[in-house]
């Protein structure tokens, strides 16, 4: 039998990557995930405890944080390069600067161009997985020389771009138009989804959300309590000026949509989010007042649990999900 093609690129036992979140995905999560069998990945200001505008600052944290990764465990991981646009861009080019430096195995690059440092990290020997929300765009990252694509439907927890395809969607039309390996990420968090998402043509499964609620993931305790206790449609998705986001719903999330409905100007807007960042619910613990990106799958999640815990009861469920599947089909085939 052949290797699953994300085991074998990234050199890992199961082919399920953390996704990296903003303030949430620091050295100690990365570490138990990819510890156990998946690959972590080192989100923007892991372990911070401030909002740096300095860019030596953003890559030095960043290499501490790598250094840490690296003393917790001998196992291949990833890091986040948030390339972005225009001013962005220098932040982004020191978060690659310090990678390759580092001799990172992998890069998971997200919110940008693929030919933007593709090659550049390829060069360096180091795997890149790059982000996209529709086949379009994962042709245009397979033609740059990308090793993967990630795709993330709309269910998913954080900032991507306009669309609004899903996963049940976006996974097959991108597994279809590209010959690359394709993770598929947005609304999975359990093994019922991972064997969905293997049905639908991933080779590989990106997670978020669930990870966000371990005891390893810096989200403040707070944050944890409010995606325990969320049900049903606990999250909304919001409009902003670059890109939708979907955030748990609390107070900032219908503040914010009135103030859009009553008109604001985008200064105004891009105002209020910066007096509620994520950092303020993420790291201060205003899990009402402030905005906490959160995927769908947060109505599924009933408790918080070690990050490894989540992997093995993951991965080993996916089995007995697989023979219950079985009985289904032969119902009726
Ligand atoms: C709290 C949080 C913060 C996030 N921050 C980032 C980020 O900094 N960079 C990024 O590429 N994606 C970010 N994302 C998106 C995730 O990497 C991933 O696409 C998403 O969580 C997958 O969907 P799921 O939440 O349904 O598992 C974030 C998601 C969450 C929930």
């Amino acid at each position: 039998m052949g290797k699953n093609r994300i085991c074998e690129l990234l050199d890992i036992r199961y082919p399920i990557i953390q996704a990296p979140m903003n303030w949430v995905s620091g050295a100690e999560l990365v570490a138990a995930v990819s510890s156990a069998g998946g690959l972590g990945t080192l989100g923007p200001n892991s372990g911070a405890e401030d909002i740096t505008p300095d860019v030596e600052a953003t890559g030095e944290r960043m290499r501490a944080q790598i250094k840490k990764v690296r003393r917790l465990t001998n196992a291949p991981f990833a890091v986040n390069i948030v390339a972005g646009f225009g001013e962005a861009l220098k932040y982004s080019k020191k978060v690659v600067d310090v990678v390759i430096e580092e001799q990172v195995p992998v890069a998971v690059v997200s919110v940008g161009r693929p030919d933007t440092y593709t090659r550049v990290l390829k060069d360096a020997g180091i795997k890149v997985l790059h982000a996209i929300s529709t086949a379009r765009h994962g042709k245009k990252a397979e033609q740059v020389g990308v090793d993967a694509v990630i795709c993330e439907g709309f269910e998913a927890g954080g900032h991507k771009g306009f669309t609004e395809l899903t996963t049940f969607v976006l996974t097959p039309m991108v597994a279809d138009a590209l010959s690359i390996p394709v993770v598929a990420g947005g609304g999975i968090g359990y093994a019922r989804g991972v064997l969905a998402a293997l049905a639908l043509g991933a080779d590989g499964i990106y997670m978020g959300t669930r990870f966000m609620v371990t005891r390893e993931s810096e989200s403040h305790d707070r944050v944890k309590e409010a995606i325990v206790k969320g049900e049903d449609v606990c999250t909304v998705s919001l409009q902003k000026e670059f890109m939708l986001a979907r955030d748990l719903a609390n107070r900032f999330t219908t503040e914010y949509m009135e103030i859009k409905r009553a008109g604001a100007s985008r200064q105004e807007l891009n105002h209020y989010l910066d007096e509620h960042s994520q950092y303020r619910a993420q790291h201060l613990g205003e899990a009402d007042e402030a905005e906490i990106c959160c995927g769908q799958v947060a109505g599924l999640i009933t408790e918080v649990q070690g990050a490894g815990e989540v992997l093995n009861d993951v991965v080993g469920n996916i089995s007995s999900c697989f023979e219950e599947l079985k009985h289904r089909l032969a119902e009726f085939l």
